[in-house]
């Protein structure tokens, strides 16, 4: 009998840290031929990732172009992948998640007739503008899907909810915690000497993220200038922001926050050292789906810049709220959360909704049972 042929395809910098435990499971079965293939939506933010967990993609697109419109990610994804997967020939097509090579891979596969595993799948806001294009590449992915790998309860409920059957659902948890639990250490020292020197002990260090693009303009201002009122008026804290690699984002954090003593404006982190990074933080800012499932597992308040989430567990557990867009709202919840001890302690509690480091193991075998009656 040969091989179960199995082509994992991701493009970014968050598909890639949760495709890395999957990847790294499906190579170690015999029944089993891993093929990767990137797109290379991004480009750095990808290879470091790629570097960290030592995967060498047998095809990369390499389709990365700045400022790239939805458009244009989309149609390269399909075209490149038209000629590897009619080149492969593989049994299923794994993408992760909701990004825009998320769903031109599912779409690349169906129009080969490949079948379809989604990993990360049955997340949903209830807003298809927000986030925005995310939700909706989940909710077509998913239309497009033969086995799905929901990682909680609740996203399972949403794709019943769809009308998918339930033998096509394989409850997982989330491979997001399975990556987290190999990279963090408690003696980490950090590459970058600035975050060796931050005074953990006596201020408060925030960490924060933004970049989704339903913010870029009005609402990421109003952001940026609410974190740079908190920061202005708190000596105690250090803002650390590793700024996204897309220049719409830079531009307005330059303006905004720049030459503000306590705020550091630095390079992408690569993965490890942010992880290590979120785990000795005060309390993280994000507009991240991937924070929002890190950052409680490590006890660590999280202030979402979003008006929604599709990751209600940890808000329902308390380790993380949904800020909004607005300035007064953020400034008051910074504030809080720095000055009001008994607020801050309520949040700060490790709570792991999203899995056990196991998600990865599932994913696989779950594969292996589905194509355990075809003669491959
Ligand atoms: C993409 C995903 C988003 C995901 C995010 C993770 C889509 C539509 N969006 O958004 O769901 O949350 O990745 O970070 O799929 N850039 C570089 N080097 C890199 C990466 C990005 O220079 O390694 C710059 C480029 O100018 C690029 C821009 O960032 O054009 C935006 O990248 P893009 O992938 O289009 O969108 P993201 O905002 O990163
Ligand atoms: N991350 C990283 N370096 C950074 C910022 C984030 O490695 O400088 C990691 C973070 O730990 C998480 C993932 O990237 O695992 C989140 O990616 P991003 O915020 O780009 O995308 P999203 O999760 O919103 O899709």
């Amino acid at each position: 009998m040969s091989k179960i042929k199995i082509m994992s395809i991701f493009g970014t910098r968050p598909e890639a840290i949760k495709m890395a435990p999957v990847v790294k499971e499906l190579e170690k079965h015999e029944g089993i031929e891993s093929i990767v293939c990137v797109t290379a939506q991004h480009r750095e933010m990808l290879d470091q990732v790629l570097d960290l967990f030592q995967i060498k993609p047998d095809y990369d697109l390499n389709i990365m172009k700045a400022g790239q419109t939805l458009s244009e990610i989309t149609s390269r994804v399909l075209l490149g992948l038209e000629e590897v997967i009619k080149e492969v020939r593989p049994h299923m097509v794994l993408v992760h998640g909701d990004t825009t090579t998320t769903f031109a891979g599912a779409l690349a596969a169906f129009y080969q007739q490949v079948k379809v595993g989604h990993v990360e799948a049955g997340l949903r806001s209830g807003n298809i503008y927000s986030p925005y294009p995310e939700e909706a590449n989940r909710m077509l992915t998913g239309r497009l899907t033969h086995l799905h790998f929901a990682p909680t309860q609740g996203n399972k409920k949403n794709l019943l909810a769809e009308g998918i059957k339930e033998e096509n659902i394989v409850l997982t948890g989330n491979t997001v915690i399975d990556a987290l639990l190999q990279v963090i250490k408690e003696d980490y020292r950090f590459e970058n000497e600035l975050l060796n020197q931050l005074d953990y002990k006596n201020k408060k260090i925030i960490l924060m993220t933004a970049h989704r693009r339903e913010n870029l303009g009005e609402p990421m201002m109003n952001i940026f200038s609410a974190i740079r009122e908190v920061a202005d008026q708190n000596e105690e804290i250090e803002i650390v922001f590793p700024i996204h690699l897309n220049p719409q984002v830079r531009n307005l954090a330059a303006e905004i926050l720049g030459n503000t003593k306590n705020i550091h404006i630095i390079e992408p982190l690569d993965y490890e050292p942010f992880a290590n990074l979120q785990g000795r933080s005060y309390m993280l800012l994000t507009d991240s789906g991937g924070i929002q499932e890190e950052a409680p597992a490590l006890g660590k308040p999280v202030l979402v810049l979003r008006t929604e989430t599709e990751r209600p567990e940890a808000v329902e557990a308390g380790t993380v709220k949904i800020a909004g867009v607005e300035k007064n709202r953020i400034v008051a919840l910074m504030e809080e959360l720095i000055h009001d001890k008994v607020a801050y302690d309520q949040m700060a509690n490790a709570v792991n909704p999203y899995g056990d480091g196991k998600a990865a193991q599932r994913t696989v075998a779950a594969i292996l049972e589905y194509f355990k009656d075809e003669n491959c």
